[in-house]
């Protein structure tokens, strides 16, 4: 099966979130199967560094019209682990600092999304799906609506749309819509297509016209019917509930190996955990923290932004601080939640670091040193911070909903089944019953070894996931 995949950000290459980890991994596990031709394509950013550059190769360039616009279109390609990966090269969409967040984001990824319609015909292949990825691409499945309709390449083409998060829809007034997408009024801007309160929804359209809409956990799916979580697009997912399903996203099982990992202190396994300690200790003392082996470090890895539970952590501070535990926390957000962390680490000297920073290296060093994972998301459509945490023996604590409740299954101290602790209400109180049953099993050794054992060995790979989705290509080329 020959399969192109878009996506606004694709790990190693550039990330500013979980959508690129998964467009960086689902594709070479669909390319585990010798028989599928699977490539990926994204933009050039100007982050993209000089290491992909220089093992890339120049393809072709040509114009494509984005409305009245003739634009540039620069095709580079990298090798790399069974895929093939085109990089669209336009600088004046793409050589600005960071990805999104620019006034004319709409017509930026119009652009992308033109760019990947053009691809197959410019390259001469025919690709039976394109999968696309919130917003930024939702208007490949409508560009193709006209284009399968006269490009030879695009005739038996599917499309398969995945919503990370429903959150960013991609809205704008509806003058865009001729002006720069280039689209019919009288054809498109109906409510089953692309209006949307007299606005332009670019989601909205995607999910009328993909062949299949998934997301990324089963639970979500379910979330998806109600107004909390689907943010005014509930009524057009029950309309097409039967073409979307969730599956769970997957992690790169080698990249997330405390056995092999090189960017932490110590490796360890569930035969020999010693270097857990070692690295609980080198997080210690990196951070200035106490170096205490007896605490426990409770982690937070994450945007700060209310939707993540950030106003749970907060009311609730003061009594996780209670314990015998540390807190070390690592993100950048709304100002309110970085101010509170900055000053929890002048109130808690050595039991709490506040890291209001991006970094790599600091976040290996969380998910290997800490022995808590707290994650109290309000949404989650599936969070892979916590399947990350559980690779390095770090035990999640995680409120019910989305991809947490699907990869997190609660704890029970009789059977000594389960991964994690769980709590179901957006309430404070519960998420500090939550951190206490933790507390309570960390100070059982036994009880916790094994606990953390038990997360090291869960399956989060992508085997399950990726046959699922090939099922779901299978039925739409049907
Ligand atoms: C988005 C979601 C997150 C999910 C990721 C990858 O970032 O917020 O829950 O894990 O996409 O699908």
């Amino acid at each position: 099966m020959k399969i192109l995949f878009a996506s606004s950000e694709v790990a190693p290459f550039i990330k500013t979130g979980g959508l690129a980890d998964v467009a960086g991994s689902l594709p070479p596990a669909l390319a585990a199967d010798k028989t599928n031709d699977v490539r990926v394509i994204l933009p050039l950013y100007a982050g993209i560094g000089d290491t992909w550059r220089s093992q890339m190769s120049f393809v072709k360039y040509f114009y494509l019209q984005l409305g009245w616009r003739s634009c540039y279109c620069g095709l580079f390609q990298l090798d790399r682990g069974g895929v093939t990966y085109y990089f669209v090269d336009n600088e004046t969409y793409f050589k600005r600092n960071g990805l999104y967040g620019h006034y004319d984001d709409g017509e930026r990824f119009a652009y992308f999304s033109k760019a990947v319609i053009e691809l197959p015909a410019q390259i001469g292949w025919s690709p039976d799906i394109i999968h696309c990825n919130d917003w930024q691409t939702a208007l490949i499945p409508i560009y193709l609506m006209e284009a399968r309709k006269y490009v030879p390449e695009l005739t038996g083409a599917k499309t398969v749309y995945t919503i990370h998060n429903i959150e960013y829809q991609g809205r704008y007034g509806n003058s865009i819509l001729t002006d720069v997408f280039g689209l019919d009024y009288n054809t498109y801007f109906n409510e089953h297509m692309l209006a949307y309160y007299n606005d332009v929804n670019l989601m909205k359209g995607a999910i009328y016209a993909s062949d299949y809409v998934t997301t990324v956990s089963p639970t979500y799916a379910n979330e998806l019917q109600y107004a909390f979580y689907a943010h005014g697009l509930e009524g057009v997912i029950a309309e097409n509930q039967h073409k979307i399903r969730g599956i769970l996203n997957g992690i790169d099982m080698d990249a997330f190996n405390s056995e092999k990992d090189p960017k932490i202190a110590a490796n360890f396994s569930i035969d020999d955990l010693s270097g857990k300690a070692i690295c609980k200790a080198d997080l210690q003392r990196q951070l200035g923290l106490e170096e205490d082996p007896d605490a426990a470090i409770i982690g937070s890895i994450s945007r700060l932004v209310g939707h993540k539970g950030y106003d749970l952590i907060t009311a609730a501070f003061d009594r996780i601080m209670d314990n015998h535990v540390q807190f070390v926390l690592l993100g950048t957000g709304e100002w309110g939640f970085e101010e509170f962390f900055r000053n929890a680490q002048a109130r808690y000297p050595g039991r709490v670091s506040s890291n209001i920073t991006y970094s790599a290296p600091l976040s290996s060093a969380i998910y290997a040193g800490a022995d808590l994972f707290l994650m109290p998301s309000i949404a989650e459509p599936c969070g892979l911070s916590q399947m990350i945490a559980l690779r390095y023996g770090t035990v999640p604590i995680v409120r019910l909903t989305g991809g947490l409740k699907d990869s997190v299954p609660a704890y029970d101290p009789e059977t000594k089944e389960g991964l994690g602790f769980t709590f179901g209400n957006i309430n404070a109180e519960d998420m500090l019953g939550a951190v206490d049953r933790a507390l309570a099993v960390y100070d059982d050794k036994e009880a916790w070894t094994d606990l953390m054992k038990q997360g090291m060995q869960a399956d989060f790979s992508w085997n399950k996931s990726a046959e699922e989705y090939m099922e779901i290509y299978r039925t739409i080329l049907m």
